[in-house]
Protein backbone atom coordinates (compact mmCIF):
# COMPACT_ATOMS: atom_id res chain seq x y z
CA UNK A 1 0.00 0.00 0.00
CA UNK A 2 1.44 3.71 -1.23
CA UNK A 3 -0.23 5.71 1.04
CA UNK A 4 -0.92 9.56 0.24
CA UNK A 5 -3.10 12.10 2.42
CA UNK A 6 -3.65 15.22 0.49
CA UNK A 7 -6.41 17.93 0.94
CA UNK A 8 -9.55 17.79 -1.10
CA UNK A 9 -10.56 20.27 -3.50
CA UNK A 10 -13.16 21.12 -5.82
CA UNK A 11 -12.70 18.23 -8.09
CA UNK A 12 -13.36 15.53 -5.18
CA UNK A 13 -17.09 16.65 -5.05
CA UNK A 14 -17.81 13.23 -6.95
CA UNK A 15 -16.06 10.81 -4.82
CA UNK A 16 -17.11 12.62 -1.35
CA UNK A 17 -20.73 11.89 -2.47
CA UNK A 18 -19.84 8.27 -2.79
CA UNK A 19 -17.99 8.34 0.47
CA UNK A 20 -21.60 10.19 2.35
CA UNK A 21 -23.29 6.62 0.73
CA UNK A 22 -21.12 4.63 2.06
CA UNK A 23 -21.45 6.45 5.69
CA UNK A 24 -25.20 6.52 5.24
CA UNK A 25 -25.70 3.22 4.46
CA UNK A 26 -22.92 1.61 6.93
CA UNK A 27 -24.24 -1.25 8.31
CA UNK A 28 -23.17 -4.31 6.49
CA UNK A 29 -25.91 -6.19 6.80
CA UNK A 30 -28.24 -3.51 6.07
CA UNK A 31 -29.53 -1.90 3.20
CA UNK A 32 -27.31 0.03 0.14
CA UNK A 33 -28.09 3.56 -1.27
CA UNK A 34 -27.05 5.54 -4.22
CA UNK A 35 -26.26 9.00 -4.70
CA UNK A 36 -28.77 9.86 -6.58
CA UNK A 37 -30.85 8.35 -3.88
CA UNK A 38 -28.43 10.18 -0.93
CA UNK A 39 -28.82 13.32 -2.89
CA UNK A 40 -32.12 13.52 -3.30
CA UNK A 41 -32.70 13.42 0.51
CA UNK A 42 -31.80 17.26 1.56
CA UNK A 43 -31.20 16.05 5.17
CA UNK A 44 -28.14 13.72 3.49
CA UNK A 45 -27.20 15.70 0.60
CA UNK A 46 -26.21 19.25 2.58
CA UNK A 47 -23.36 17.68 3.71
CA UNK A 48 -22.00 17.37 0.37
CA UNK A 49 -24.13 20.10 -2.37
CA UNK A 50 -22.05 22.85 -3.72
CA UNK A 51 -18.84 21.03 -2.74
CA UNK A 52 -16.21 22.90 -2.30
CA UNK A 53 -17.32 26.11 -0.33
CA UNK A 54 -14.71 28.56 0.98
CA UNK A 55 -15.15 26.86 4.66
CA UNK A 56 -15.31 23.23 3.86
CA UNK A 57 -12.51 21.46 4.89
CA UNK A 58 -11.37 17.69 3.34
CA UNK A 59 -8.87 14.88 2.85
CA UNK A 60 -8.72 12.26 0.96
CA UNK A 61 -7.05 8.86 0.90
CA UNK A 62 -5.06 7.84 -2.42
CA UNK A 63 -3.40 4.73 -3.20
CA UNK A 64 -1.63 4.47 -6.67
CA UNK A 65 -3.56 8.18 -7.64
CA UNK A 66 -7.03 6.19 -6.53
CA UNK A 67 -9.38 8.05 -3.95
CA UNK A 68 -10.18 5.27 -1.22
CA UNK A 69 -11.12 7.30 1.58
CA UNK A 70 -12.14 10.39 2.95
CA UNK A 71 -12.96 12.83 5.99
CA UNK A 72 -14.54 16.57 5.48
CA UNK A 73 -16.15 18.93 7.26
CA UNK A 74 -18.60 21.49 6.50
CA UNK A 75 -20.73 24.35 8.56
CA UNK A 76 -24.30 24.19 8.54
CA UNK A 77 -26.64 26.86 9.98
CA UNK A 78 -29.12 26.73 12.88
CA UNK A 79 -31.88 26.39 10.12
CA UNK A 80 -30.24 24.10 8.03
CA UNK A 81 -29.45 21.84 11.01
CA UNK A 82 -27.34 18.05 10.58
CA UNK A 83 -27.44 15.32 12.59
CA UNK A 84 -24.85 16.10 14.80
CA UNK A 85 -25.10 19.89 15.00
CA UNK A 86 -23.74 21.82 18.21
CA UNK A 87 -24.00 25.32 16.72
CA UNK A 88 -23.31 27.62 13.57
CA UNK A 89 -19.51 27.63 14.66
CA UNK A 90 -18.75 23.90 14.40
CA UNK A 91 -18.67 22.03 11.18
CA UNK A 92 -19.83 18.36 10.97
CA UNK A 93 -17.30 15.87 10.50
CA UNK A 94 -18.32 13.07 7.39
CA UNK A 95 -15.70 10.23 6.54
CA UNK A 96 -15.61 6.94 5.13
CA UNK A 97 -13.57 4.15 3.26
CA UNK A 98 -13.68 2.00 0.71
CA UNK A 99 -15.37 -1.02 1.98
CA UNK A 100 -12.13 -3.68 0.50
CA UNK A 101 -9.32 -0.59 2.11
CA UNK A 102 -11.21 -0.69 5.98
CA UNK A 103 -9.41 -1.88 8.90
CA UNK A 104 -6.17 -0.96 7.58
CA UNK A 105 -5.77 2.43 9.73
CA UNK A 106 -6.46 4.63 6.95
CA UNK A 107 -9.60 5.49 8.68
CA UNK A 108 -7.57 6.80 11.64
CA UNK A 109 -5.01 8.22 9.48
CA UNK A 110 -7.78 10.41 7.35
CA UNK A 111 -8.94 11.72 11.13
CA UNK A 112 -5.91 12.31 12.02
CA UNK A 113 -4.47 14.82 8.84
CA UNK A 114 -8.18 16.49 9.13
CA UNK A 115 -7.79 17.34 12.49
CA UNK A 116 -4.14 18.91 11.63
CA UNK A 117 -5.69 20.65 9.15
CA UNK A 118 -9.08 22.24 11.68
CA UNK A 119 -6.10 23.12 13.89
CA UNK A 120 -4.00 24.77 11.25
CA UNK A 121 -7.32 26.37 9.89
CA UNK A 122 -7.98 27.80 13.67
CA UNK A 123 -11.40 25.66 14.22
CA UNK A 124 -11.88 25.25 18.10
CA UNK A 125 -14.05 22.34 17.94
CA UNK A 126 -15.57 19.40 15.16
CA UNK A 127 -19.19 17.52 16.08
CA UNK A 128 -20.28 14.38 14.53
CA UNK A 129 -23.58 12.27 14.84
CA UNK A 130 -22.38 8.38 15.09
CA UNK A 131 -24.65 5.22 15.73
CA UNK A 132 -24.15 3.54 19.16
CA UNK A 133 -23.34 0.05 17.24
CA UNK A 134 -20.90 2.08 14.63
CA UNK A 135 -17.30 0.94 15.48
CA UNK A 136 -16.57 3.89 14.04
CA UNK A 137 -17.34 5.72 17.35
CA UNK A 138 -14.52 3.66 19.52
CA UNK A 139 -12.01 5.88 16.31
CA UNK A 140 -13.53 8.99 17.34
CA UNK A 141 -13.46 8.25 21.04
CA UNK A 142 -9.72 7.36 20.37
CA UNK A 143 -8.62 11.08 18.92
CA UNK A 144 -10.79 12.83 21.45
CA UNK A 145 -14.69 12.90 20.43
CA UNK A 146 -16.82 12.83 23.62
CA UNK A 147 -20.40 12.59 23.66
CA UNK A 148 -22.11 15.40 24.42
CA UNK A 149 -26.14 14.59 23.59
CA UNK A 150 -28.15 11.88 22.49
CA UNK A 151 -30.73 12.43 19.57
CA UNK A 152 -32.83 9.73 17.78
CA UNK A 153 -30.46 7.23 19.46
CA UNK A 154 -27.50 8.47 17.88
CA UNK A 155 -24.87 10.03 19.66
CA UNK A 156 -23.66 13.75 19.53
CA UNK A 157 -20.19 13.95 19.62
CA UNK A 158 -17.64 16.95 19.77
CA UNK A 159 -14.05 17.30 19.99
CA UNK A 160 -12.57 20.25 21.40
CA UNK A 161 -9.41 20.95 19.51
CA UNK A 162 -7.05 22.44 21.89
CA UNK A 163 -7.81 19.26 24.31
CA UNK A 164 -7.44 16.73 21.19
CA UNK A 165 -5.67 13.86 22.63
CA UNK A 166 -2.57 12.59 20.38
CA UNK A 167 -3.25 8.84 20.53
CA UNK A 168 -0.07 8.39 18.06
C1 LIG B 1 -15.51 3.90 10.00
C2 LIG B 1 -14.43 3.83 8.94
C3 LIG B 1 -14.30 5.19 8.28
C4 LIG B 1 -13.12 3.44 9.62
O1 LIG B 1 -12.13 3.36 8.62
P1 LIG B 1 -11.03 2.19 8.69
O2 LIG B 1 -9.98 2.52 7.70
O3 LIG B 1 -11.72 0.90 8.59
O4 LIG B 1 -10.52 2.44 10.18
P2 LIG B 1 -9.17 1.94 10.86
O5 LIG B 1 -8.58 0.80 10.10
O6 LIG B 1 -8.34 3.16 11.07
O7 LIG B 1 -9.71 1.38 12.22
C5 LIG B 1 -10.39 2.21 13.12
C6 LIG B 1 -10.92 1.38 14.24
O8 LIG B 1 -12.02 0.60 13.78
C7 LIG B 1 -11.75 -0.78 14.03
N1 LIG B 1 -12.30 -1.53 12.94
C8 LIG B 1 -11.99 -1.39 11.65
N2 LIG B 1 -12.74 -2.25 10.94
C9 LIG B 1 -13.52 -2.92 11.81
C10 LIG B 1 -14.53 -3.92 11.70
N3 LIG B 1 -14.91 -4.43 10.51
N4 LIG B 1 -15.15 -4.33 12.81
C11 LIG B 1 -14.81 -3.82 14.01
N5 LIG B 1 -13.86 -2.88 14.19
C12 LIG B 1 -13.24 -2.45 13.09
C13 LIG B 1 -10.26 -0.89 14.08
O9 LIG B 1 -9.86 -2.01 14.83
C14 LIG B 1 -9.90 0.39 14.78
O10 LIG B 1 -10.13 0.28 16.17
P3 LIG B 1 -9.10 0.91 17.18
O11 LIG B 1 -9.15 2.40 16.94
O12 LIG B 1 -9.66 0.51 18.52
O13 LIG B 1 -7.78 0.30 16.84
C15 LIG B 1 -14.74 2.76 7.84
O14 LIG B 1 -14.85 1.52 8.43
C16 LIG B 1 -15.97 3.05 7.01
O15 LIG B 1 -15.89 3.62 5.94
N6 LIG B 1 -17.18 2.65 7.49
C17 LIG B 1 -18.41 2.90 6.75
C18 LIG B 1 -18.73 4.38 6.76
C19 LIG B 1 -19.01 4.90 8.15
O16 LIG B 1 -19.52 4.20 9.00
N7 LIG B 1 -18.65 6.18 8.36
C20 LIG B 1 -18.86 6.83 9.64
C21 LIG B 1 -20.29 7.24 9.78
S1 LIG B 1 -20.53 8.06 11.34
Amino acid sequence: MSLIIRRADASDGPFLAEILVAAAFWRPDGPNGSVAEVLSQPELAHYITGWQRPDDLGVIALDEQQPIGAAWVRLLSESDRGYGFVDAATPELSMGVVRAWRGRGIGFRLLDALIDAAREQGLTALSLSVEPDNYARHLYERVGFRKVDEVGGSLTMLLRLHESIDAG
